[in-house]
């Protein structure tokens, strides 16, 4: 990605991003989270309303505007390396289909090498672009699809470089424990323990149950996140029961049953409420949104928009 220069303006929007980061953080303890601290800001699949989805450049601009965590959804290619990509089919995302013939009918992540992968480009979907004004990326190959050890390097460096811990929040796109396990692995392996700010997601609750069990069996533990597209299912689900094996739930605020009520039967079940997407793909419509759930209480906003969620947080959080 070619190194852009911009008008003033635009990079001190960015700069005023990351002070806003540190200054909403200060004040949102005034909101009625589980644990009394500042709701997060997660930034889902990167910044991925600006830059495209799933990309280096997508978390980098993220960490930049000051989110809390990245999100990377989590697939394993053909010769079982984990790399970051939302749908089972590379198709939507990348160039594949002008690279490659189809294979078994379509374009599964899983029927493709991690070297084949890396040799794709990603499309920029929705709002994003494939350059985001006053930001150039620091990596040798910022909108490629990459692996979770590449997502891991960049935040460790980030981390170190803005002397800020900066969270991971890897999903298991595909269900059953090869995945599950393999997340485990390399977290492990690159040096994360339990109390790192480290969240793992899936919509399955047999794969979280089975990430329980295992992270147990390696002396790990992080922290487990439930998925379901509606309040209403988790609810009939019984929190208590879900608190049993995960330590929060990831809820569609769009689904049936989001409500303040719904946020406050699973803090006193102790989990911790972490809605999604803000503001999918209207940015003006995240400040309300955010303001209103974190109002409610709820723990964390997935935003492809971070810089919106972390202005819309500092509004919440300012004394009225
Ligand atoms: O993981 C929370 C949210 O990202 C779930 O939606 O489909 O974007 O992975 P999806
Ligand atoms: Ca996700």
């Amino acid at each position: 990605m070619p190194s852009i220069s911009l008008p003033r303006i635009r990079q001190a929007a960015l700069a005023s991003a990351l002070a806003l980061g540190s200054l909403a953080s200060a004040a949102a303890d005034r909101l009625p989270t589980l644990d009394g601290k500042p709701p997060l800001v997660i930034a889902h699949r990167g910044a991925s309303g600006y830059l495209p989805e799933h990309t280096l450049a997508g978390y980098e601009l993220a960490v930049r505007m000051g989110a809390d965590y990245v999100e990377p959804d989590l697939q394993l290619t053909r010769d079982g390396q984990l790399v970051a990509m939302h749908d089972l089919s590379l198709e939507r995302t990348t160039d594949v289909a002008a690279k490659f013939a189809a294979r078994n009918g379509g374009y599964l992540v899983s029927d493709f090498s991690l070297e084949e992968i890396r040799s794709l480009s990603m499309r920029p979907q929705g709002t994003a672009q494939t350059s985001y004004p006053g930001f150039t990326p620091s990596t040798p190959h910022p909108l490629r699809v990459p692996t979770l050890e590449e997502i891991i390097a960049l935040v460790r460096r980030l981390e170190a470089n803005g002397s800020r811990a900066i969270g991971l929040y890897p999903e298991a796109k595909q269900p059953g424990p090869r995945l599950a396990t393999q997340i485990l692995t390399v977290l492990s392996a690159s040096g994360y323990v339990g109390t790192d700010k480290v969240f793992i997601q899936s919509f399955d609750a047999d794969t979280i149950r089975s990430l329980q069990r295992r992270q147990a069996a390696m002396g790990l533990n992080f922290k487990l996140v439930l998925l379901n597209g509606s309040a209403n299912r988790l609810l009939a689900m019984d929190l208590q029961r879900i608190a049993g094996y995960a330590q929060g739930v990831g809820v569609s605020i769009r689904g049936e049953g989001m409500s303040r009520s719904f946020i406050e039967m699973a803090h006193a079940a102790g989990l911790t409420v972490h809605g999604y997407t803000f503001a999918e793909g209207r940015p003006a419509q995240g400040e309300p949104e955010v303001r209103k759930h974190l109002n409610w209480g709820m723990d964390g906003v997935f935003a492809n928009y971070p810089d919106v969620a972390l202005r819309a947080r500092a509004q919440a959080a300012a004394p009225r």
